[in-house]
């Protein structure tokens, strides 16, 4: 980090301290508190981490008043349409756009990697059918530091480059595993000879019984909802898997716990709970009923798919994905969608309405992807674990970007604590 001379000064009690102010390359200016600590004695409380700064980075920016998402600086709506995802899988990991010699390599190396243990097949049919598949995903990823334990040492640089690539390249071949086991269909091995969307596809929808033909325009789709959600800063996932490979935790265990925290609704699980609540209005007809449930104090219903902790604008995934679900559900002939319909009609009545508009809420990334993933054929219960796997190089980008950091430090936050102070403890019959 470069050396700060500006200041910001601190009273307490008539005494002052001086904090330093660090400028990032974009965004607000931060407030170093490292020290105040020691030199002032007190902590900071920011619940929700609502303004604290957790790490330094520079994989990923979001500017939230004006909708904007960068990745080492290009826009997400350029490499949305010009670039594929493996190519901002590298953008990612190394900081560079790779040239076409570097994008063969690493492609090669990927689809190297695509096979699972096969004795995964037998952990896999420990699992109950009827398992949400984000269960048995946080499982076997867990599982994967007992198959690929030559990829745990995270001191060594070979093992972390190894242990990225391995779950870029098996999350796919483990999400559709999931799939396949909860459908009751035997698994399908990746076809290295097939991009990495089109192989998704093929193990997710091919059966031994029948030749399967990957749709370009349906893998491409897909390629692209891989793309947009690839990264996205410093997030709760984001942040528990830099706070769980804070202790030294190996990359296996440490992903399995971001996975676990994108399942919640208010995050990754947001995609899933967004169509579900688009089933249940069913027609544009009930959309008033809903929206004013999502303004009733008493009524814990939200408006699945809208509001953002960082965008006060609209999420620019979002608009990507509200093309891409025009183009995609056209190409299948079922554009007149009635989910399409009640969602449009439903973005519209928000954008309009005081509240939403005085509280800054828009749609954000899980409003219209659950309505491409289930014209391609998916259940709701795959969407998170399609989020998942898209995410894991972001993950593991951030994770490699931490432990490189010579600064780097176990995770500890501090306290506001409210509870009782010494007392003597009192034997039960005098309770
Ligand atoms: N519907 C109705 N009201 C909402 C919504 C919504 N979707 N989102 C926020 N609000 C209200 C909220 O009630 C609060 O009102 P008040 O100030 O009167 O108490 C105000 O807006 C601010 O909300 P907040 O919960 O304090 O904001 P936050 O930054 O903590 O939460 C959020 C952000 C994404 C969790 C929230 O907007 C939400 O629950 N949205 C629905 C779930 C969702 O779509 N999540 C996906 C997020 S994007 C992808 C991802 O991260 O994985």
């Amino acid at each position: 980090m470069a050396e700060q001379t500006r200041k910001a000064t601190l009273n307490i009690d008539g005494k002052s301290f001086d904090l330093l102010i660090h400028s990032p390359t974009a965004g607000p200016d931060v407030l170093d508190i490292r020290k105040l600590y020691a030199e002032a004695g007190v902590f900071t409380y920011d619940p929700g981490f609502t303004s604290t700064a957790s790490c330094d980075s520079t994989i990923t920016y979001i500017d939230g008043g004006k909708g904007e998402l960068l990745h080492r600086g290009y826009p997400i709506d350029q490499l949305a349409e010009k670039s594929h995802y493996l190519e901002v899988c590298y953008l990612l990991l190394y900081g560079e756009l790779p040239t076409a010699v570097q994008l063969e390599d690493f492609e090669s190396r990927v689809t190297n990697h695509t096979m699972v243990h096969e004795q995964m097949h037998y952990f896999f049919r420990g699992f109950r059918r009827d398992a949400h598949p984000m269960a048995t995903l946080v499982g076997v990823v867990g599982a994967m530091s007992a198959f690929y334990h030559d990829s745990t040492d995270v001191n060594d640089d070979w093992q972390r480059e190894v242990a990225a690539i391995r779950l870029i390249a098996k999350l796919p071949t483990i999400a559709a595993m999931a799939y396949k086991y909860s459908v009751g269909q035997p698994f399908v091995y990746p076809r290295n000879d097939l991009d990495y969307a089109s192989n998704f596809l093929h193990m997710c929808f091919s059966v031994p019984a029948e030749e399967y033909r990957v749709n370009p325009i349906v893998a491409r789709a897909m390629d692209r909802i891989f793309t947009l959600h690839a990264d996205h800063e410093q997030n709760a996932s984001t942040s528990t898997v830099r706070l769980a490979s804070s202790s030294g935790a190996n990359p296996f265990a440490c992903i399995a716990a971001g996975i676990a925290c994108l399942w919640g609704p208010a995050h990754g699980g947001a995609n899933q709970a967004c169509l579900e609540m688009l089933r249940e209005i069913g027609s544009v007809d009930r959309i008033p009923e809903f929206i004013a449930r999502a303004k009733d104090k008493n009524d814990p219903f939200r408006l699945m798919g809208f509001g953002h902790r960082v965008y006060k604008n609209i999420d620019p995934r979002a608009t990507v994905l509200k093309k891409s679900a025009d183009e995609v559900l056209e190409l299948l002939g079922v554009e007149d969608n009635p989910l399409l319909q009640v969602a449009k009609e439903l973005e519209q009545f928000a954008l309009n309405d005081e509240y939403f508009i005085s509280k800054k809420l828009f749609p954000n990334v899980d409003f219209y992807s659950g309505i491409i993933l289930e014209a391609i054929g998916f259940p709701t219960s795959m969407f998170t674990p399609i989020f998942a796997l898209s995410r894991t190089v972001g993950w593991i980008s951030q994770w490699k970007e931490m432990i490189g950091d010579p600064q780097m430090k176990i995770g500890r936050p501090r306290q506001l604590y409210l509870g009782e102070t010494t007392r003597d403890y009192v034997d039960i019959e005098n309770r």
